[in-house]
């Protein structure tokens, strides 16, 4: 075992942090905690896991319910896919799988939603295989460790990353490997400020021996997001909101949105003439309400919410009357949600 094994394991046999996910014996476990770890911090995760894995306690729980149920209990956390990707695989296994996960990187990876890093993850940590993983925070590490000056999400960077990763894995205990390395990730090798004077890895760190840990991992610049402005109809009627479903796949798949249409001005006159455009409403702005700011991984939104009067719906029109009672299990994003909160009892 190398030396940075040898120090990252002795380091998580005394700091591992105490997650409601490790040290379950369930595979479905581990593999729901990748997915919503993914992109998202352990903090975040924790109060999703711990309702999730009441509310759909096994992958046959899951895959028996209703997406509409799935979404609203993964409502906030925000990359909704994951979500759909995460039932759908549920409903592959049981279906195709006896109701077990495949026990191999290959049969993993064709499951949706599992990509090479998670199959490892899952493989390394349910199952004891001997894989490597590679997440932003093990890029982190390895890239200050080994001092590496290729940008890490290159590919060429990614490359001598996982190398690096395969290199050091300790055999028989490649979970824990990973899992400290995670750790030391997210609590120690920061991506600015790091704490050196705590690491176990410190007079290894070769980036921190000439003062580069700063400097590490090099990343390729990030592009400018580009700002859309977009106008919501707020609608109610008799204790009823008129609300969109989006479609099943993409952008907030699946769920329930206020009626909304991009506008190049924030203006009354601007709002109607992009609804009737959308959805063939016509309908008479009465109040800006708000206005409600998100960024999404591609673009930055600015969303103004107006009560209107509805003029006229067209009979054909997909928009639905949802009661204001039930609003709170109609699964929305964060901008969505923050406006039905206004109307939700
Ligand atoms: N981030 C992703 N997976 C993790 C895990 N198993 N433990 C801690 N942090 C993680």
């Amino acid at each position: 075992m190398s030396e940075f094994s040898h120090r990252i394991l002795i380091w998580y046999d005394q700091h591992a942090r105490v997650l409601p996910w490790r040290g379950h014996p369930d595979s479905y476990a581990v593999w729901v905690s990748e997915i919503m770890l993914q992109q998202t911090r352990v903090e975040t995760v924790r109060p999703y896991f711990e309702r999730w894995m009441n509310q759909f306690p096994s992958v046959a729980a899951l895959a028996a319910a209703p997406e509409q149920a799935v979404l609203s209990a993964w409502e906030g956390l925000g990359y909704y896919s994951r979500a759909r990707n995460l039932h759908k695989a549920a409903r592959l296994v049981v279906n195709a799988h006896n109701g077990q996960l495949p026990r191999d990187l290959a049969g993993l990876r064709q499951l949706p939603g599992i990509g090479r890093y998670t199959a490892a993850a899952i493989a390394s940590i349910a199952f004891g295989m001997d894989v490597a993983t590679l997440d932003g925070n093990l890029k982190r590490v390895f890239a200050r460790v080994f001092n590496l000056a290729q940008p890490a999400d290159s590919p060429a960077g990614e490359n001598s990353l996982w190398t690096l990763a395969e290199a050091h894995l300790p055999p028989g205990r490649a979970g824990d490997y990973n899992q400290a390395l995670m750790d030391l990730g997210a609590t120690v090798c920061l991506p600015r400020k790091p704490l050196c004077q705590l690491c176990p890895l410190s007079d290894l760190c070769q980036a921190r021996a000439l003062g580069l840990q700063d400097e590490r991992p090099v990343l390729k610049p990030k592009p400018v997001l580009p700002h859309h402005l977009k106008a919501a109809a707020v609608i109610l009627l008799d204790e009823t909101l008129l609300l969109n479903l989006r479609p099943a796949s993409g952008l907030l798949g699946g769920l329930w949105e206020f009626p909304a249409a991009e506008v190049e001005q924030d203006s009354a006159e601007a709002m109607s003439a992009a609804l009737q455009a959308a959805y063939q409403l016509k309908i008479f702005p009465l109040a800006r309400l708000t206005e409600i700011r998100h960024t999404y991984t591609h673009f930055h939104l600015t969303e103004i919410p107006w009560r209107c009067d509805l003029l006229q719906l067209p009979e054909n029109s997909p928009l639905q009357w949802i009661p204001i009672h039930d609003l709170a299990a109609c699964p929305m994003g964060k901008v969505d949600r923050a406006i039905a909160r206004r109307f939700s009892v």
